[in-house]
């Protein structure tokens, strides 16, 4: 709790963080001024499992609550622009504005973005799966060495490349492109997959791992889209579009492990996506960020800075289901708060200016396997 009483918080009044297992209740109160930034939540848990890591769930709201009273400094951001909404009619809200199933398009015409192919909510089955397995129900769809893939019946609106950044989680990678593959081809993207995994024994570095899988992903092909996507997001609707757009997108709007709820209005953690012409333009992720936390805070500040706003999907289409695991040995990034009260400083000295690595490349079906060893010298960065 200690980091907690150190912020300088004009914004927080009070956080209580009741905690009472015997009664499964679980009150989270949070409060902060202002007419657009006061929420107060009273999440009853009671009609919720309390599974056995309800303290990892715990540890991680608290978590977020930090964090967003970091990234609630001054006057970025707007939170009125990401309502939460309680009460959705997905029946009437969902339905109407997507494509007839008699609807036809051409293979000489852009792909629409609203198929009759995207049904809605994906049945999510979390059980381990072997590559192996994974790779052969796949294997009679034409995806290419690498996971390249296109559609046939028309252009693909977006060329996608999906980068995600790795250590230690094999068995989630089956898994997830058990969701994510058909989940495209019903989306008519263009796509591969970049898993850019970290080796050594620095902290995790999720932001400079990004940096690296762009730079090599663009090698590969003119994409015009990225999606920075973790390993352990599994998305719970193919209404969610992975492709881009005008302004950087936040996807992974609402997560189980945070009851579905935004934590703040600037959480832009779990799934992105920007076009390389902005990720360009914000000069990439940092690459100062070593253990978890922060990294995608700074991001969302760059994205601002650049006079950007972030887009997320609507309603219950932005819904996924996080692989339980507890962080496994990776270390926080205690230093996180200190780098973000200087992102604009930062932004033009490190990130994919200032890169240097040298990765190990091989192919998997599904998959190309970056792998890196990652170092501070390898971003090294001005006085600022
Ligand atoms: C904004 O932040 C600066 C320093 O980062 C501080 O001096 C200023 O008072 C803040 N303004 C508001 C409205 O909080
Ligand atoms: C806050 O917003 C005002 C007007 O919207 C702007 O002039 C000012 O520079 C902003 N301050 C910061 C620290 O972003
Ligand atoms: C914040 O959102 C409200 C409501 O959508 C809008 O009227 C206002 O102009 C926005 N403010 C800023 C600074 O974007
Ligand atoms: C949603 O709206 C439809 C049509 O108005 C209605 O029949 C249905 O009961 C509503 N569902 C919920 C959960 O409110
Ligand atoms: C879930 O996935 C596992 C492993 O791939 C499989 O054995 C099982 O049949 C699946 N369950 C359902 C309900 O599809
Ligand atoms: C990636 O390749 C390295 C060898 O360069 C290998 O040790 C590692 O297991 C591979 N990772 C994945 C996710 O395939
Ligand atoms: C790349 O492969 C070489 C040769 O196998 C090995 O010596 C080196 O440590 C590897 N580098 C990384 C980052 O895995």
């Amino acid at each position: 709790m200690s980091t907690f009483f150190r912020l300088p918080n004009r914004s927080m009044v009070a956080v209580f963080f009741l905690f009472s297992l015997s009664s499964t209740f679980l009150y989270f109160i949070y409060v902060a001024p202002g007419i657009a930034t006061t929420y107060l939540f009273m999440v009853q848990a009671q009609g919720i499992m309390i599974r056995e890591n309800m303290r990892t769930i715990g540890a991680q709201m608290l978590e977020q609550v930090v964090r967003g009273t970091y990234a609630r400094r001054n006057n970025s951001t707007n939170d009125t622009d990401y309502p939460f909404d309680y009460n959705h009619n997905e029946t009437v809200l969902q339905t109407t504005t997507f494509l007839p199933d008699d609807f036809t398009y051409l293979p000489n015409h852009v792909c629409p973005e609203k198929l009759p192919s995207m049904k809605g909510p994906i049945d999510v089955n979390m059980s381990e799966a072997r590559m192996e397995d994974i790779q052969q129900l796949f294997s009679k769809d034409f995806i290419k060495l690498g996971g390249h893939w296109k559609p046939s019946d028309c252009i693909p609106r977006w060329k996608v490349a999906i980068l995600i950044p790795f250590r230690n989680r094999h068995e989630h990678l089956p898994v997830l492109f058990k969701h994510l593959i058909p989940m495209l081809q019903r989306q008519r993207l263009q796509f591969a997959f970049y898993v850019i995994e970290q080796t050594g024994n620095k902290p995790f570095n999720r932001a400079m791992l990004f940096n690296v899988g762009f730079i090599e992903a663009m090698k590969d092909l003119d994409w015009d889209c990225m999606i920075f996507h973790d390993v352990d997001h599994i998305p719970e609707n193919d209404r969610n579009y992975y492709g881009c757009g005008e302004m950087p997108r936040h996807f992974a709007a609402k997560l189980d492990k945070y009851m579905y709820l935004l934590p703040y209005a600037e959480f832009f953690g779990g799934v992105s996506g920007l076009t390389v012409e902005q990720y360009r333009k914000i000069n990439g992720f940092p690459n100062a960020f070593w253990g978890w936390g922060g990294e995608d805070d700074d991001l969302w500040n760059r994205v601002k800075y650049a006079g950007y706003s972030v887009t997320r999907p609507a309603r219950d289409l932005g819904k996924y289901k996080s692989i339980p695991h507890h962080h496994r040995g990776e270390v926080q990034f205690l230093g996180r708060y200190s780098l973000l009260r200087k992102s604009k400083e930062r932004q033009s000295l490190d990130g994919l200016n200032n890169l240097n690595y040298f990765p190990n490349i091989t192919f998997s079906a599904l998959y190309k396997n970056i792998t890196v060893d990652l170092t501070p010298e390898l971003a090294l960065i001005r006085d600022y």
